[in-house]
């Protein structure tokens, strides 16, 4: 279980995590869904432990880590712009950070991985070589070989479009699922929240506004930005298609 609890962050004088409170259980898919500025990022930093808070308390399986640093805690993440080391290749990038961490995979397992992943074709190439679902690939294929206790992905799909985005989509919700590993997910598609993920924090200028499962959000929306920004949002893609193709296809 981890469990957040009352926190506050400030950036100058402004407010941008307004006493955010959360629980999330072991091996549960969160998206964190909000319009640009709405504070995801940084509650995905603050979780990490790579941005300190002003206020609050994270708890981890009954562990206070609001202290610990980022190395200590056990967690990894997917930057939003991957972060990825240009002059390595696809697998120096993958075992980059094991240099350190003899033993923590076997050889086997990181083949494992990087066939899950498909990624085999692509180990000799640099980053200038791959594709943006490539790329992406590597970034989880990196994140993932550090066994993390929570998985961070910030806007892990925003570079990816049709088949390929559906695919990662089915991967990184597989596993989640096989390693029961806790998913943390930010993303501001209404649509890509809905169909990933167990529950949804719905957040708007660093205010939690709703907390809860898909079908909760779709169906007993509490308030009206969720009504007007996310349901709106959903039902233009919607009247689009109809309106492109007609019925049937919607
Ligand atoms: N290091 C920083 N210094 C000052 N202000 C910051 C910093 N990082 C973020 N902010 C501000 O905090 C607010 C929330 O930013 P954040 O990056 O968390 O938003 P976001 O929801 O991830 O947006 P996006 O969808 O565009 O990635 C914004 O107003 C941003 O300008
Ligand atoms: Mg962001």
């Amino acid at each position: 279980m981890l469990k957040l609890q009352n926190i506050s962050k400030q950036f100058d004088d402004k407010l941008v995590l307004d006493n955010i409170n959360l629980e999330i259980k072991t091996g549960e898919i969160v998206s964190l869904l909000g319009p640009s500025g709405s504070g995801k990022t940084t509650l995905l930093n603050i979780i990490l432990g790579l941005t300190s808070m002003n206020h609050g308390k994270i708890m981890f399986n009954d562990t206070d880590l609001s202290n610990v640093p980022m190395k200590e805690r056990g967690f990894n993440i997917v930057f939003q712009d991957y972060a990825l080391f240009p002059h390595l290749n696809a697998y120096e990038n993958i075992v980059y950070g094991l240099r350190n961490k003899k033993g923590l995979v076997s050889e086997k397992e990181l083949q494992e991985y990087i066939d899950f992943l498909e990624l085999k074709p692509h180990l000799t190439k640099k980053m200038g070589e791959l594709s943006g679902g490539q790329k992406q690939r590597v970034a989880l294929a990196r994140t993932l070989v550090m066994k993390p206790k929570v998985l961070l992905l910030d806007e892990p799909l925003s570079a990816l479009d049709g088949v390929i985005k559906e695919s990662i989509k089915q991967r990184i919700k597989s596993i989640a699922r096989e390693f029961k590993l806790t998913t943390i997910i930010v993303t501001h598609d209404p649509e890509e929240a809905l169909t990933m993920s167990d529950k949804i924090l719905i957040i708007n200028k660093g205010n939690i506004s709703q907390f809860g499962t898909p079908q909760e959000i779709i169906n007993q929306p509490t308030n009206d930005f969720i009504k007007e920004f996310i349901l709106k949002q959903l039902q233009i893609k919607r009247e689009n298609i109809l309106n492109l193709f007609g019925e049937k296809y919607a």
